[in-house]
């Protein structure tokens, strides 16, 4: 992939024909000290990709910079304080922590400050799905509710009722009578929507070497439907919830550094193209880059946080003020079933407490490196790069200077991802759009803390329906613009890929 180079300013049009600034779309949400001249250029050479393999590079040990958390393998890895922070933030830290992992209500309660959940909902707390600040996964059996999962939902725009004004700043349609989002939970007195179902059949993968490997392909329907039949038309999109850690570092790394790398068009012809997403902020009344959720659908950490309280919990936000959540026009008792609103500000969740966990999710430190000398982790390091892995997941960055954001401003960091979209083949596809995003696209998951899932998580469920089992897996599921490299790796020697697996492991 070429690093295009950022300069002139340009207009074009995007498929929904609005106006685009190509060179970005600024960052309203950052307070940035511009880089000075001496500065762009010694995060050049920070950043310039490595040719030697024979040992670890400079600061390697470190991916969050100095916000890394050092000398953590327990299951308690991901949720530490950046390292950097002061002891006054951590107590702002804490107390958002607190907000993360708290149990709401159903309104009316005698605990005023915690009710308002629902009446649709996925789950009673962040934490729920964010489980350990780690990643979830699809339920284990059927006994499991696989609460840390779930479906969006959506209809194409073509077939939605709703005018072209309307449509051009949502993601997606709604589907009419369930929304964005199907939420299989709900207060008492008011049906929950349904049920989601998985089922999986085995695809086998012959390696190189002869040897197989079993993938299992997963089915998604929605059953026990409560508000009558989904639209002939539902586009369904399974999410598993990502890991926390690292994230107010992927909001500070520089829009133009990202851009730099998209060759939406692949102009220079390797295969891999690399498109930004661009989505509405109604936080800022602007369209900006898209950062956040496995389709890059969101701008900020708070944007997203905002959309989760109503989403996922069904709670109300200056963002999102409807108490009901995610009810529809169509789901009318439940839009006339008691909230939480506070009396000050009618909202269920305040400002403060929105800026706490807004906080709180912008903070969890990355856990340093580990065995980044052995010579089999050097040895994946080199397979890494040249089975062009790091053309989408992009090593190094180095982050804006920031006024008023200390932990984050100008760290060298390692996030393993350009944070851009990518086709990924049919295999993965859940041809389901989001803003700029095909049916086809992810955004590149970022592969640091991956080495501690099964510590955190207790398991080595990956990708963003959680069906791969295996680091292996995973790589095996890559299609689309990532097939060379799966190729690659699937005709590799058995000693190449585990090289490759335990410097994965490493990360
Ligand atoms: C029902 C499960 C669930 C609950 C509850 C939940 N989340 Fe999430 N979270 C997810 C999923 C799934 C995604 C990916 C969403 C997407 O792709 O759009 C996500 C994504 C995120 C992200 C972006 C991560 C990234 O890598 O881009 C943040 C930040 C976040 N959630 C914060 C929160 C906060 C704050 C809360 C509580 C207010 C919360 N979440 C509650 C499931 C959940
Ligand atoms: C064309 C871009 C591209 C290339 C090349 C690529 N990846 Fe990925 N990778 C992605 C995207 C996008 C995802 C997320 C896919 C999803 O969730 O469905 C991903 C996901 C992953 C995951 C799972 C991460 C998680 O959090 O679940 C692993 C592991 C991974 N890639 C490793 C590799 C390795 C190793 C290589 C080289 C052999 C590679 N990738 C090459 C784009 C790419």
């Amino acid at each position: 992939m070429t690093m295009r180079h950022v300069g002139l300013l340009s207009f074009f049009l995007t498929a929904a024909g609005s106006p685009v600034f190509a060179d970005g779309w600024g960052e309203p949400h950052l307070d940035i000290v511009p880089r000075t001249q001496v500065e762009a250029e010694r995060i050049s050479n920070a950043t310039a990709s490595t040719d030697t393999f024979e040992t670890a590079e400079k600061f390697e040990t470190h991916p969050a910079g100095k916000a890394t958390k050092f000398g953590i393998k327990t299951k308690d890895a991901f949720s530490f304080a950046s390292a950097n922070m002061t002891f006054e933030r951590e107590l702002d830290f804490k107390v958002g922590n607190g907000f993360f992992r708290k149990l709401w209500v159903t309104a009316p309660a005698s605990t005023v400050s915690s009710d308002g959940l629902g009446p649709l909902f996925n789950a009673r707390a962040c934490q729920r799905c964010h489980i350990k600040d780690g990643r979830g996964h699809p339920p284990e059996d059927h006994s499991d509710t696989g609460v840390s999962m779930f479906l969006r939902v959506s209809i194409p725009k073509s077939f939605s009722d709703l005018d072209d004004e309307t449509l051009k700043y949502l993601a997606n349609a709604p589907e009419p009578t369930y929304g964005t989002q199907l939420q299989d939970k709900s207060i008492a007195g008011i049906p929950a929507e349904g049920r989601m179902e998985i089922s999986y059949e085995t695809v086998s993968v012959t390696m190189g070497d002869g040897s197989t490997v079993d993938l299992r392909k997963p089915t998604y329907t929605f059953t026990d439907v409560a508000y009558g039949d989904l639209h002939p038309q539902t586009q369904l999109s399974p999410r598993v919830t990502p890991q926390m850690i690292g994230l107010g570092l992927l909001e500070a790394i520089p829009e133009a550094d990202i851009l730099a790398l998209a060759d939406p068009d692949d102009a220079d012809g390797d295969g891999i193209s690399g498109k930004a997403n661009r989505v509405w902020s109604g936080e800022f009344d602007q369209w900006m880059l898209g950062r956040f959720g496995l389709k890059a659908g969101a701008p900020t950490i708070k944007a997203q946080s905002a959309g989760a309280f109503s989403g996922d919990l069904g709670l109300s936000t200056s963002l999102h003020p409807a108490g009901w959540g995610e009810c529809t026009g169509a789901q009318s008792d439940c839009r006339l079933a008691p909230d939480g609103s506070s009396p000050t500000d009618q909202l269920e969740v305040s400002d403060e407490v929105l800026d706490l966990v807004t906080f709180y999710s912008r903070n969890l430190a990355v856990p340093a490196r580990r065995d980044l000398d052995d010579p089999q982790v050097l040895r994946g390091k080199e397979l890494f790069y040249q089975t062009g892995c790091v053309s989408c997941h992009q090593p190094k960055f180095v982050t804006h200077r920031l006024e008023n954001q200390p932990e984050q401003s100008f760290q060298l960091i390692w996030p393993y991802s350009d944070m851009l979209l990518h086709d990924m083949g049919e295999g993965l596809a859940d041809n389901r759009p989001e803003w700029e995003a095909t049916g086809r696209e992810w955004r590149t998951a970022p592969l640091w803390g991956i080495g501690l899932t099964q510590t955190v998580s207790g398991h080595t469920n990956f990708l963003h329906d959680g069906r791969a089992r295996s680091l292996l897996e995973a790589i095996l599921w890559h299609g689309g613009e990532a097939e060379p490299a799966r190729e690659t790796v699937r005709q590799m020697s058995a000693e190449d890929r585990d090289a490759l697996i335990t410097y994965l492991e490493s990360l």
